[in-house]
């Protein structure tokens, strides 16, 4: 793995790492037991299957089957690369990384993403710079000063200006001698037709750069000074950059949503700007594009409660009713506020202050009776009105997919609009077959299929799988493993590999388990190792040795097959002294098995006993 960086760096910040600490920044993390569980930010879910164990310094999720160390899941979670990752834990636990590390970096080490990110830290640094420093900043600042935005946001945001004219920035960045190619792949600077050179993206608007949860800027939003189209252009989307999945203000949002156990999704960045600026900071945006199923599941991380706050207009309702079934499958307690007429959340807290905007919020309908109730306005109460009702609302509600929640809603709508469950029924299973069932269907498989394929009889591999569980999750046996062969015999590579890491490890148990998914060179074997360290099987001796007997009678069984066609065959073909051979390897083999080294059960036994005496002790 990433051989710039020794062996010995790696396990000291895997030492140093808590991955319960690290998961819990971005993950609601519950007590259970030894372990910490939470919803899984990898796929939908509302109970939680998602489960880190701060012995085994694992993640593991037993829904959707993603699994590994500390590296893993931040490398999954943020998308950023192994090295990326061994970066960030390095600084946030003070390991020093060796200084060959960043010189090979500079020669080119680095992935398209750090690239970019590197050029968007330029450009930001010199945007802000402008913004502030620079006369040609003048007229911006007087912008933001003027729409009430205080110099300590401007900072705490760090906004910026992108001046007039066609290439300062372009220029900047040939200056600080970042190839064109790349400024190019950052979409701040666009190639010209003709002549190989580019141009700035942004001219002439307030910035605001866009950062993910680490706080790199991957991204950039842009607003005219004036009542020119279009109002907004953003960063085009880039591997730093994926809109769908990045939300404005979340990196500064995060705290306050964790204290609040809420969060404030608004439209703009002037709103998440001036919620900010008031104390309401648990306020966060997406980029122009409407709320995705990737939004909700990152928030879902930080807060229970989600308060939406949209234009109630027509593009408005139906942005919500798109994420409505998202919502509900996720968990979510969402409820929607409704600002007066011709009023946004920036200029309604600037008017009237951050306590009247709080009263809107304890003010704020369910997302379900919002909808009810704003379809009831629209259409009024008569018998066309009810229908014209239904047929609003018989999309979201067909588009639940749990059949508990579904009929818990339906019975809501039927209720508070005054029409038979039965007939709100009807017409829901007929939108669901329109749209075809399972349209949001989640994905549950683990990675039990993975090994299915490799031509392996299905018990063997079974029981080659528990026998790792057994070596991971219950260490005293592992000598007993050695001393019988056990893992030379296994069937599968990837397990058999897998048994021998854990057979060849030093050093502690607490170290092991994340150690052996580093070594694994890809994901699958990563994930496979978690989910087989991740059980919380009650294991002791009696049953380990059991399990090991049922692995060798599995075994002698093939053998024995295996043998007796050969005899067979020899015997057809009237070979004499090849049958003898055969026979004789047969007599060895039923030795072999009707008698287990004797010494290595007593061994065992002891083994257990001292395993019990640890375990009170801890
Ligand atoms: P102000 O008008 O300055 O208060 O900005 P705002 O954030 O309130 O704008 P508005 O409510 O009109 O739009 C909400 C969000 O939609 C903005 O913050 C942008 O992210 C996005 N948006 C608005 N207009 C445009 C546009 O013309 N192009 C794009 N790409 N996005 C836009
Ligand atoms: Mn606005």
């Amino acid at each position: 793995m990433a051989g710039w960086i020794p062996d010995e760096k790696l396990s000291e910040i895997r030492n140093a790492s808590d991955i319960v600490e690290v998961i819990s920044e971005s993950v609601l993390l519950k007590r259970a037991g030894r372990n910490y569980v939470g919803l899984c930010p990898f796929h939908s879910e509302k109970t939680p299957s998602f489960t880190v164990s701060p012995e085994k310094q694992i993640f593991y999720c037993f829904g959707c089957g993603a699994g590994g160390n500390v590296f893993n899941f931040l490398m999954k979670h943020q998308g950023i690369s192994f090295f990326e990752a061994t970066r960030t834990l390095a600084q946030r636990y003070g390991v020093s990384l060796p200084e060959k590390t960043s010189a090979s970096k500079r020669q080119g080490q680095r992935t398209p993403r750090e690239r970019i990110l590197e050029i968007n830290r330029l450009a930001m640094e010199y945007y802000h710079r402008i913004l502030l420093k620079d006369p040609k900043g003048e007229a911006a600042k007087s912008y933001l000063h003027g729409r009430g935005i205080t110099d300590t946001v401007i900072e705490a945001f760090s906004l910026g200006y992108a001046p007039k004219g066609w290439d300062a920035l372009a220029l900047w960045l040939e200056r600080k001698q970042i190839p064109r190619r790349a400024a190019f792949r950052s979409g701040l600077v666009i190639p010209r037709r003709k002549g190989g050179g580019g141009y700035d993206r942004f001219r002439d608007r307030i910035v605001f750069p866009i950062r993910d949860l680490s706080g790199q800027v991957v991204g950039f939003g842009g607003r005219v000074l004036d009542e020119s189209l279009p109002k907004y252009i953003n960063s085009p989307e880039t591997p730093a950059f994926q809109k769908g999945r990045i939300l404005f203000g979340l990196d500064r949002a995060r705290k306050a949503c964790r204290q609040r156990d809420s969060v404030m999704i608004v439209e703009g960045y002037f709103d998440v700007i001036s919620l900010h600026q008031k104390g309401l900071q648990n306020a966060v945006a997406p980029l122009g594009t409407g709320v995705t199923d990737d939004h909700i599941r990152l928030l879902r991380g930080f807060a229970r409660t989600f308060y939406l706050v949209f234009d109630p207009d027509a593009a408005g309702l139906r942005a919500m009713e798109r994420i409505v079934p998202t919502l509900i499958r996720e968990n979510v307690a969402a409820r929607v506020v409704t600002l007066p007429e011709g009023k946004d959340p920036d200029t309604f807290v600037r008017e009237k202050g951050a306590e009247a905007f709080s009263g809107l919020i304890t003010h704020a309908l369910p997302v379900m009776t919002f909808l009810i109730e704003s379809a009831k306005r629209r259409h009024g109460l008569t018998p066309s009105g009810k229908s014209r009702i239904v047929s609003d609302l018989e999309n979201v509600l067909a588009s639940i997919d749990d059949p508990v929640n579904r009929s818990i809603f339906v019975k809501d709508v039927a209720e508070q609009v005054g029409i038979p469950e039965q007939a709100l029924l009807e017409r829901i299973r007929r939108a669901r077959e329109r749209g075809g069932p399972g349209r949001h269907r989640q994905r549950t498989t683990g990675k039990e299929t993975h090994f299915q394929d490799a031509g392996q009889s299905a018990p063997a591999l079974r029981l080659e799988r528990k026998i790792l569980s057994m070596m991971l999750q219950y260490p005293v046996m592992i000598e007993e493993i050695r001393k019988r062969g056990i893992v030379g015999r296994f069937t599968d590579p990837t397990l058999k590999a897998i048994g021998h890491w854990i057979l060849e490890a030093e050093g502690t148990w607490e170290a092991l388990i994340p150690e052996l998914i580093s070594r694994a060179k890809d994901t699958d074997t990563g994930e496979t190792i978690a989910q087989l360290a991740a059980g919380e099987d009650s294991w002791n001796t009696e049953g380990c040795l059991k399990l090991i007997r049922q692995f060798e009678i599995h075994l002698e069984r093939t053998e024995r097959a295996a043998l007796n066609t050969r005899i067979q065959a020899a015997q057809k073909e009237d070979d004499p002294v090849l049958l003898a051979a055969l026979l004789k390897e047969k007599q060895r083999m039923i030795h072999r098995y009707t008698h287990p080294p004797r010494e290595v059960m007593e061994n065992a036994e002891k083994t257990e006993y001292s395993q019990k005496e640890s375990e009170r002790d801890s």
